[in-house]
């Protein structure tokens, strides 16, 4: 008779959450076997049985296009050794940001990845996927899928660390965030407007700051990538007179030197949910993810 536990396998990357979603699931975590073939391609193999139990791939998806193929692979293995159902966990969920065509001949990656992805899984669970242009993962996603929020964990943490925090968003799209966690922590919050010229080239606007000069300012954003967007912010509000404000982004993706320009930006603490490992989380989003997964297990 097959083990009744999920199977957790856990891939590359994601090591740091694998024993607390484990525990909180009460989940065995698999063996799993992943190596590159000399030629680069890679080598899978399932040690511990999938046969007849659910399997979570936990997989979050930051620098993506190394870590996809593999996923695939590790799908699809579970699948025909047996398992009776395959969902994945993606605690930072890539590719969803090209979600239109801002210009002729791009792809809408967000859609292909999407339709990519569900045809090898059964269900998924992600924490604050980027949602601008589609508004819910259903419109990406054609398995079940669930989006957590980080708000909740965020403000927990605001209560405990910030005395009098004053919370500000970089533009339209982080105010479903920064909303979201002003409401919980109880703090106001102001919503600046950020125009994008490249990858590393924006102008956020100038905040209205007279009411909150004696709040601590806190940033809030859902990515920290190339740090351009956070450290624009930082450098408006250091300018308007406040002190180094702290910086929260619930996925460290931090492209290349993306920390160092955010510090040179005169930015305070920066601290991120654990999505992503990165020497900045402070925040666990294990026991945010394991209800949601519960659901998807039907237990
Ligand atoms: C964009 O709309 C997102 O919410 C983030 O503001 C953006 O992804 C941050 O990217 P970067 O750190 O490269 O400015």
């Amino acid at each position: 008779m097959s083990d009744p536990r999920p199977l957790l396998l856990v891939l590359p990357g994601s090591e740091h959450l694998g024993n607390d979603l484990a525990a909180a699931l009460g989940a065995e975590v698999g063996r799993l076997a992943l190596r590159a073939f000399p030629d680069g391609e890679t080598y899978v193999r399932i040690d511990t049985s999938p046969e007849g139990r659910p399997v979570i791939l936990l997989c979050s998806l930051h620098e993506p296009d190394r870590r996809l193929v593999p996923l695939l692979l590790v799908a699809a293995t579970a699948r025909d050794l047996g398992a009776c159902r395959t969902g994945l966990v993606a605690p930072y969920l890539a590719y969803m940001r090209q979600d239109a065509r801002f210009r002729p001949g791009e792809g809408i990656s967000s859609r292909y990845v999407g339709t990519l992805l569900s045809g090898a899984i059964d269900w998924l669970v992600t924490v604050d996927p980027h949602l601008h242009r589609h508004h819910s993962l259903g419109e990406v996603y054609t398995v079940p899928a669930t989006a957590v929020a980080a708000a909740p964990a965020i403000a927990a943490w605001l209560r405990r660390e910030v005395r009098a925090p004053f919370l500000v968003g970089p533009d339209g799209e982080s105010a479903q965030w920064v909303g979201a966690v002003a409401d919980a922590a109880g703090a106001p919050h102001v919503v600046l407007d950020k125009v994008r010229h490249g990858d590393r080239a924006v102008d956020v606007s100038v905040p209205r700051v007279d009411g909150w000069r004696d709040r601590t300012p806190v940033l809030v954003d859902d990515i920290i990538s190339t740090a351009t967007t956070m450290a624009e912010t930082v450098r408006q509000l250091r300018g308007a007179g406040l002190p180094p404000p702290i910086c929260i982004g619930v996925h460290a993706v931090f492209a290349a030197d993306a920390e160092r320009v955010l510090r040179d930006a005169g930015a305070g603490r920066v601290v991120t949910c654990d999505t992503i490992a990165h020497p900045t989380n402070a925040i666990d989003t294990a026991a945010l993810l394991a209800p949601a997964v519960r659901e998807h297990l039907g237990a």
